[in-house]
């Protein structure tokens, strides 16, 4: 890689996702996750309204933790609906990763906070802790399939109506190479100069 400006933009550039089956079983220090845990805090919020509520499942939790959403997958879709492939895959998805962070999003009080700002600044503290992650050789997926946006989910963890429910972020270690990154619209086509007359 060229011209990299600092460990930022290396981090940035060279994170990617790794999916729970490529992920070896090693677990993630205690006091290491507590850091990723702070750098998702200090994501920016309007109005301090601080809408992150992460629900940590432990390595020791981990499998329960899929199996129960496995579960609640099969009890929860219909049998036109349901899939044995994607049962065994949510289930699976607990075997050999570290730790797993259930998003939400809390509501506060101040409504003159548009929801759209408190999803965006929960998606930032997400990103914080991929970022952090990476930079100490600890790979992430944020996985929004199975039961995310599914009220069950939503009850399961006690969130409110006005709360939202944004999917999962599976965090452990590979064995295997980080794959290579892949953009498919060239940039020209998102960033735009624009020209006022
Ligand atoms: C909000 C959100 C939800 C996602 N949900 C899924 C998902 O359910 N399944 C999946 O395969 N990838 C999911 N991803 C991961 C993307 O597939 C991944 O970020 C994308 O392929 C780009 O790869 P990169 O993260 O390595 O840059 C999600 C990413 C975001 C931001």
């Amino acid at each position: 890689m060229k011209d990299i400006i600092n460990i930022v933009e290396k981090t940035i550039l060279e994170r990617r996702t790794v999916k729970p089956a490529k992920m070896n079983g090693k677990i993630i220090d205690e006091e290491v996750f507590k850091k990723l845990l702070e750098a998702a805090n200090w994501a920016p919020t309007h109005g301090n309204t601080e809408p992150i509520n992460f629900f940590v499942i432990k390595p020791a939790d981990v499998k329960k933790f899929c199996k129960l959403h496995a579960e609640m997958y099969k009890n929860f879709t219909s049998s036109e609906e349901f899939s044995i492939e994607k049962y065994n895959k949510i289930l699976n998805n607990g075997n050999n990763v570290s730790h797993i962070i259930a998003l939400g999003m809390k509501r506060g009080n101040n409504k003159k906070i548009p929801e759209i700002e408190e999803i965006a600044s929960v998606s930032c503290a997400v990103q914080n802790i991929m970022l952090l992650a990476h930079s100490v050789g600890i790979v992430s997926y944020w996985g929004s399939g199975g039961m995310t946006y599914k009220p069950e989910m939503k009850n399961y963890f006690k969130l409110k109506e006005e709360d939202k429910f944004i999917g999962f972020l599976y965090l452990g270690f590979t064995d295997f190479e980080i794959p290579p990154g892949k953009r498919v619209k060239p940039m020209d086509e998102k960033f735009i100069n624009w020209n006022i007359d």
